[in-house]
């Protein structure tokens, strides 16, 4: 397979965090529509907080965009206070589910045994997963980068069988990068990127090669295009970037004219 074959669509995925309201969710996304007509380079997701995924889904219907939630649990139903299983998630509308965000990790005590648990409960729940990885900044400047995204990541797709994969996005996402206005530089996130393709190819053989890879971290208009060039770096979770709409529909255009 050449470069060009293995080629993999861009994807550009807004992740909102705890932000907007289902009124204000509306807005944004008809205010974004006019912005990204006629952009098909790019497959376009919008993670939002479960309360606003009616809202959205109603705003994105007919339209290219998908909508994602940020999390799911692992059960299929039962007394799990707070919590929302994948058969909930995909009745609203949503296809595609953020887990193992660092955010989860670090402030909800997600381990890689849960995320894993969260992973597998969401595909076979027929939900597509958008699966974090990536290290703070004691384990970059420890020189772990490498051996923690390939033990996150390998845990993470434990009992996640080929076909399975074909749902599978990765994001790495660099913990110190993310919110801080401190991007990867686009050689530190290819690499990154290309050992999670490497780990991919070497469990599920040629499958791993049309997994699309995401790079997470304080991406924004002006630094898009020079990411996305890069051959492992199959598009973007933003975060801070997407929650306006110019700002996200540059991006997306930077990823439909690459
Ligand atoms: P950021 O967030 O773009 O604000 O750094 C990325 C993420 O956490 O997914």
């Amino acid at each position: 397979m050449n470069n060009s074959e293995r080629r993999r669509k861009k994807i550009i995925a807004g992740n909102w965090k705890m932000n907007k309201t289902p009124a204000q969710a509306t807005l944004y996304i008809g205010s974004l529509l006019p912005k990204i007509e006629n952009i098909d380079g790019a497959d376009i997701i919008l993670c939002v907080p479960f309360t606003d995924i009616h809202a959205a889904a109603a705003a994105v219907s007919g339209t290219p965009i998908k909508i994602g939630a940020q999390n799911v649990h692992y059960a299929e139903a039962g007394a799990y206070t707070g919590e929302i299983s994948a058969a909930m998630l995909r009745e609203c509308g949503v296809e595609y589910v953020v887990v193992g965000h660092s955010e989860r990790r670090g402030y909800f005590g997600e381990t890689d045994v849960t995320v894993n648990l969260r992973a597998r409960a969401a595909l076979k729940g027929g939900l597509k997963v958008i699966l974090c990885v990536g290290e703070d900044i004691d384990e970059r400047e420890s020189g772990i980068t490498d051996e923690l995204v390939t033990m996150q990541l390998y845990t993470a797709l434990l009992g996640v069988t080929k076909d399975e994969l074909e749902r599978v996005i990765i994001a790495y996402e660099p913990i110190w990068a993310i919110g801080t206005g401190k991007t990867a530089t686009s050689e530190q996130a290819e690499c990154e990127c290309a050992l999670i393709r490497d780990l991919l190819t070497k469990k599920y053989g040629e499958a791993g090669q049309k997994t699309a890879i995401l790079y997470g971290g304080s991406m924004n208009a002006s630094n898009a295009a020079e990411l996305l060039s890069k051959e492992n770096i199959d598009g973007g979770l933003i975060g801070g970037a997407s929650l306006k709409e110019d700002d996200f529909a540059a991006i997306i255009k930077a990823a439909g004219t690459i």
